[in-house]
């Protein structure tokens, strides 16, 4: 990191009055509300998709600049598939303009792409845009980005599961730690902050294993509204809380 890109990062914490050492390494995010936003504006849900990628764009930036290590996206998941074949269509178009668009710029940035879920699944299109995408090279990592597409926890779960039995493990070599070396999200440490957005409380076969201990952040904001400040908001609100892990005290204290 440059000096001016430590002046950004720190004008960016202090201007949400953000303790630096106290950044989640890892945030999951469940976009949700595309739908209803365009909707609210009378047009069709593929429209409210169309604007998420601004959305998209706004936090993978911030992210970068507050020092965020790992940033999940839920873009598809494997209950998407029952929408209407054109929104389905629309969304796995969309991942690949993105892609094209973005991708080499985002490179530069030091974001790298990553994937989970069940990618056989798509469009070949997509299918290879996104092997393309993530197999560039990228210098210094700032960011590993890490899209959920045809992904759910139950699932993943599944396929781990699948993955002890086939590899003959014995029983007393079942533990958490063998049993995530099977996961989607191997060597990716878990979210400590999960956000949703559209007011809906709930987490919707995401990340179950990995979101044991993290901590929830729900907010109203439709995705395609959801911007810098609304992510930096839910980090301030991670900060202030106190996170115990089943034991007594360890706090997020500035
Ligand atoms: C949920 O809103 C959103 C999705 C299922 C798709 C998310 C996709 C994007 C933000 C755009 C493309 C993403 C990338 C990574 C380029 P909803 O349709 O369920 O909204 P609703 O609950 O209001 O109906």
């Amino acid at each position: 990191m440059n000096s001016e890109e430590k002046q950004i990062r720190q004008d960016l914490l202090s201007s949400f009055n953000l303790d630096p050492q106290c950044i989640p390494q890892h945030i999951a995010i469940i976009m949700d509300g595309n739908g209803r936003w365009a909707e609210n504006r009378g047009e069709n849900r593929i429209f409210g998709h169309l604007n998420g990628v601004e959305s998209v764009r706004s936090v993978v930036e911030t992210a970068v600049q507050s020092g965020v290590r790992y940033l999940t996206l839920y873009a598809f998941s494997t209950e998407n598939w029952n929408r209407p074949k054109d929104e389905v269509e629309a969304l796995m178009d969309l991942l690949v303009t993105t892609l094209v668009q973005e991708m080499d710029d985002l490179n530069k940035k030091g974001v790298r792409l990553n994937t989970i879920g069940d990618l056989s699944a798509l469009p070949d299109n997509c299918n290879n845009q996104l092997k393309s995408a993530c197999s560039k090279e990228v210098g210094e990592v700032r960011l590993d980005l890490i899209l959920a597409l045809n992904y759910s926890a139950k699932w993943e779960i599944i396929q781990a599961v699948k993955g002890v039995v086939r590899n003959n493990l014995k029983i007393e070599e079942i533990n958490t730690d063998t049993f995530e070396s099977f996961l989607q999200t191997k060597g990716i440490p878990d979210p400590e902050l999960m956000i949703r957005t559209s007011g809906e409380h709930r987490i919707s076969n995401f990340m179950l294993w990995q979101l044991a201990y993290a901590e929830f952040h729900f907010t109203s904001v439709l995705w395609p509204d959801f911007r810098k400040e609304h992510f930096l908001t839910a980090i301030q609100d991670f900060q202030n809380r106190e996170r115990r892990f089943g034991g007594l005290l360890q706090t997020n204290d500035k």
